[in-house]
């Protein structure tokens, strides 16, 4: 393969995903070749951390490759191709936060969704819009790939400041986990596999799963399986406690709604007050994810620091996080009209949702962008959750947007894991106290 070289700024280098983000750029040399990679991150200390595995990593498997640590951001979006977006705003911390002060109102604790993936959103989409201006100063057709959650929200923020901006595309791997672990259990390829899928992002559903080689949709045999066996994600023995139970929420939510298949985080709306009263206030996901990930990987990092070589350490792959951006930018890159589960303004995909929503559907990834497959018109019970979840994420980035303190109000009351407004209100001024530094409303 003899592909043009790319120039790659990764944002939020300092998370713990990066090092395993670098094994599959590696992975992919051939099919996605790099000319230069530069990690940008605004914590020097956070990427310090890391600097030595991804350093050595580099000599060893990227010689030809040109590497950049840099905290300055002038210096990451200059002479870039694409721009791999993962920045959390406010770290850790304020993901704690996010997470434990809805639980004190018996509101549901979680980084996306609900009132803390509310207020997340709200520290996200200012340096978003903020990152997005830069990048176009020095890098007008640079491709921006963006993780950064929630997802849902930033998409709606970034498509209302941008609306004439083709080469922003936010993305979430839950659906490509997903899929990854229905392959598993139907044993075929995952890239065999062409999914049908409808919603919004973090609230949608699989609709089938057309398998290429035989020509046959095998979700009913998946849907099957499933009615019978429990849910248990592809890397099930890697996987902390709350992650095999979100897995096996969905079990649940197809005994009630057995028509599509959910992804897990509709488990968050459809269970809020079981999932409220089973979460231990004092240690949520983002403590689990601590211990967990983050410890794996620093250890594996000062390890790679303290001996200077790579001796006896593992090589960090991103099954899921990595290889899906590294696949997306690849399909974008050569045209190769990959099929991906993609957020595209609507515009007609759902005929019977807002067209300005930023929906999730199956599409193609070319040269020009996203192309989501059309889905027509959802049913009612669909179009009620959809509708409902739209007019949630829309009033939360106009209440940004116009410091707004009633629409946040809004918006929180129409989250179906809020409701109540009385809720809605103490949750709403704790989160505002918390997240002083970083939004404000009246
Ligand atoms: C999935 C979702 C992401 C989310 C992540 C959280 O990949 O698609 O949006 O950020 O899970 O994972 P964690 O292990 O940090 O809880
Ligand atoms: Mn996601």
């Amino acid at each position: 393969m003899n592909r043009k070289k790319q120039n790659v700024t990764i944002v939020g280098a300092g998370s713990t995903r990066t090092p395993a983000l670098i094994g599959s750029l590696i992975n992919f040399k051939e099919r996605f070749p790099l000319r230069k990679l530069t990690l940008f991150d605004i914590s020097k200390d956070r990427m310090e951390l890391q600097k030595d595995y991804i350093r050595l990593m580099m000599e060893k498997y990227y010689p030809e490759a040109e590497l950049i640590f840099t905290d300055d951001e002038d210096q990451a979006y200059i002479d870039v191709d694409y721009v791999f977006v993962q920045m959390r705003v406010g770290n850790f911390e304020m993901r704690s936060l996010d997470e434990k002060i809805p639980l004190k109102y018996g509101l549901v604790g979680q980084e996306t969704c609900g009132p803390g993936g509310f207020a997340y959103g709200m520290r996200s989409i200012a340096p978003m819009v903020h990152m997005v201006k830069k990048i176009r100063e020095y890098s007008k057709d640079a491709w921006i790939l963006n993780y950064t959650n929630p997802a849902a929200i930033v998409a709606v923020a970034l498509d209302k400041v941008f609306p004439d901006d083709k080469r922003i595309l936010n993305i979430c791997d839950q659906p490509y986990s997903m899929l990854k672990s229905f392959s598993k259990i139907l044993d075929v390829e995952q890239h065999d596999i062409e999914p049908g899928y409808f919603g919004l992002n973090h609230f949608g559903w699989f609709t089938k799963l057309y398998h290429r080689p035989t020509n046959e949709d095998l979700m009913p045999k998946l849907k099957e399986y499933l009615m019978k066996h429990e849910f248990k994600p592809y890397n099930a023995e890697q996987r902390e406690a709350s992650w095999l139970e979100t897995y096996k929420n969905v079990n649940k939510m197809l005994s009630f709604f057995p028509e599509y298949l959910p992804n897990t985080y509709l488990q968050y709306y459809f269970f809020p007050d079981e999932i409220a009263k089973e979460s231990n206030p004092s240690f949520t996901r983002a403590d689990e994810a601590k211990e967990g990930r983050e410890k794996k990987v620093l250890d594996i990092c000062k390890k790679a620091k303290e001996q200077n070589s790579l001796e006896g350490l593992p090589f960090l792959v991103g099954e899921v996080h990595g290889n899906m951006m590294v696949e997306v930018a690849e399909s974008i890159a050569y045209d190769l009209r990959k099929v991906f589960i993609v957020i595209v303004r609507n515009e007609g995909i759902i005929t019977n949702l807002p067209e300005d929503a930023m929906v999730e559907c199956a599409g193609e990834l070319t040269k020009d962008g996203a192309v989501g497959y059309p889905i027509g018109k959802v049913d009612t019970f669909y179009e009620g959750l959809l509708v409902n979840q739209y007019a949630y994420e829309k009033l939360t980035v106009e209440s940004l947007f116009e410091s707004n303190y009633q629409k946040a109000l809004q918006a929180l009351t129409l989250n179906r894991t809020v409701i109540n407004p009385v809720k809605a209100k103490m949750v709403l001024d704790d989160l505002m106290e918390a997240n002083k530094e970083y939004w404000y409303l009246r």
